[in-house]
C-alpha cells in the first residue's frame, strides 16, 4: 500500500477566478487516497504563524469550484525571502524568514507543498524547492504570462468579463458619437486586451507588445468617420506604451510587493485623442471586476485538472515541477524552465493577423 502523505496548499499573488476550484480538487483527490490536507492562510503567512493552518475537508471544499477568489486567502506581499517586518525602531524592514519556513513545514511533517500562483508566487515556490521543500506548482494568473503552459486558469473569466463590458460601451459609444476607451489588466502582457479587443469587435487595441504611434490611432479613427463610423472603442493593456516612452504607473505600491501599481493609460489614450481630434472621448478602467466572480467553465474545468494533476504528480514523486496545459493533455514542467520562458502576445502570431485582417489598428 502507498505511503499516506500529509500534504498542504497556499495560494500567492493576485486572487483568480479558479482558486477554489483548485482547492477543491487537491483535497478530494488526497481524500480519496486518505491523505491528509492542509490549508497554508494567505501565502506563506500559515508557515510563519502555524494558527493560520487549516485542515481541508471534502466538507469544507463542497461546492467551492463555483465560487471565486480563495477561501486560504491571498496576498502579493507575502515573499518569505523579503518580508516586510517592522523593526525596534518602527521602521518597515525586508527580512529572509525561509529558514523559519522550512523549519516549521519540517516539524508539520509535511510531504509536499502545492503552491498554486502566478509568476512571483511559483518563483518564490522554486527556491524553497530549492531549499528541500518537495513542490508542485500550478500556475495560474489572470494575465496569462505564465510560460511552459498553454494557458493559465483565470484568463478565460477575465476575457469574458472584459468582452462583456466593451459589449455594453458600444451602445454609448455609439449613441454619443464617442471614443470609449477601456482599459484592461494584464501587466506587461497584452492577453487580455488582444482577446477580449477581437471579442469585442474594438476598433484600437493597444497591447506592450506592439508599442503605439498616438497619431497613426487618430488617423484610424479620422479615417473610420469618413466611412461614417462615427464612434469608436479602444481597448488598451495597462501594460501598453507609447512608441519611445514608458508605461503608466501609480508607484511601486507597499513594501514587499511583487510588482508595481499599473494604470492610468486609458485616461492618457483619451485626452491625446480628444485633443488631436476634437472628438468627445471617455475613459474608463475595467480593474479588479475582471478578477472577480465566479470561473467560467472552462476556467473551472481547468483549474479542477490542474489540482487533481497536482495530487498526482506528488504521488509519483515528481517535485520541483509545475502541472502545464499541453493540450489536450496536462503536463508536468520543470518549475525552474517554466519560471524562465514568460510569456507575450506573439506580434506576428495568428491572433495578431487576425485582429489586423479584421481592420483592428495597433497603434503601429
Ligand atoms: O497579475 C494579476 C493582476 O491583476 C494584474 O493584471 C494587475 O496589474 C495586478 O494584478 C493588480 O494587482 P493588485 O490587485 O495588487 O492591484
Amino acid at each position: 500500500m502507498s505511503k499516506r502523505m500529509k500534504i498542504c496548499i497556499n495560494t500567492g499573488g493576485g486572487d483568480a477566478p479558479g482558486l477554489n476550484a483548485v482547492i477543491e480538487a487537491v483535497t478530494m483527490a488526497a481524500h480519496n487516497r486518505q491523505w491528509e490536507v492542509y490549508g497554508i492562510k494567505c501565502g506563506y503567512a500559515g508557515l510563519l504563524n502555524t494558527d493560520e493552518i487549516i485542515n481541508l475537508t471534502p466538507e469544507k471544499v463542497d461546492g467551492i469550484a463555483s465560487i471565486g477568489g480563495t477561501i486560504l486567502g491571498t496576498t502579493n506581499k507575502g515573499n518569505p525571502f523579503m518580508m516586510p517586518v517592522a523593526n525596534a525602531a518602527g521602521e518597515t524592514e525586508l527580512r529572509d524568514l525561509s529558514d523559519r519556513v522550512m523549519e516549521n513545514f519540517r516539524r508539520l511533517r509535511f510531504d509536499a507543498l502545492v503552491a498554486v500562483g502566478g509568476d512571483g508566487s511559483l518563483e518564490i515556490a522554486h527556491r524553497f524547492a530549492e531549499k528541500g521543500m518537495p513542490v508542485i506548482g500550478v500556475p495560474k494568473t489572470i494575465d496569462n504570462d505564465m510560460g511552459g503552459t498553454v494557458i493559465t486558469f483565470g484568463f478565460d473569466t477575465a476575457v469574458s468579463v472584459a468582452t462583456e463590458a466593451i459589449d455594453r460601451l458600444h451602445s454609448t459609444a455609439k449613441s454619443h458619437d464617442r471614443v470609449m476607451v477601456v482599459e484592461v489588466m494584464g501587466r506587461n502582457a497584452g492577453f487580455i486586451a488582444l482577446n477580449s479587443g477581437i471579442s469585442g469587435n474594438a476598433d484600437v487595441i493597444l497591447i506592450p507588445e506592439i508599442p503605439f504611434d498616438i497619431d497613426k490611432v487618430c488617423d484610424k479613427l479620422m479615417e473610420n468617420e469618413l466611412h461614417g463610423h462615427r464612434y469608436a472603442i479602444v481597448v488598451v493593456a495597462e501594460g501598453a506604451l507609447p512608441r519611445g516612452g514608458d508605461v503608466i504607473a501609480k508607484g511601486s505600491g507597499e513594501a514587499g510587493r511583487q510588482h508595481v501599481v499599473l494604470g492610468g493609460i486609458a485616461e492618457y489614450v483619451a485626452r491625446e485623442i480628444t485633443q488631436r481630434t476634437g472628438k468627445d472621448s471617455r475613459s474608463m478602467v475595467l480593474g479588479h471586476l475582471q478578477r472577480g466572480g465566479s470561473p467560467s467553465p472552462f476556467d473551472r474545468l481547468l483549474s479542477l485538472r490542474f489540482g487533481a494533476a497536482a495530487v498526482r504528480a506528488i504521488e509519483k514523486g515528481q517535485f520541483n515541477h509545475m502541472v502545464a496545459l499541453k493540450s489536450p493533455d496536462i503536463a508536468m514542467v520543470p518549475l525552474g524552465e517554466a519560471l524562465g520562458m514568460q510569456k507575450r502576445v506573439l506580434i506576428d502570431g495568428d491572433t495578431v493577423l487576425t485582429a489586423r485582417d479584421l481592420g483592428i489598428c495597433f497603434g503601429d
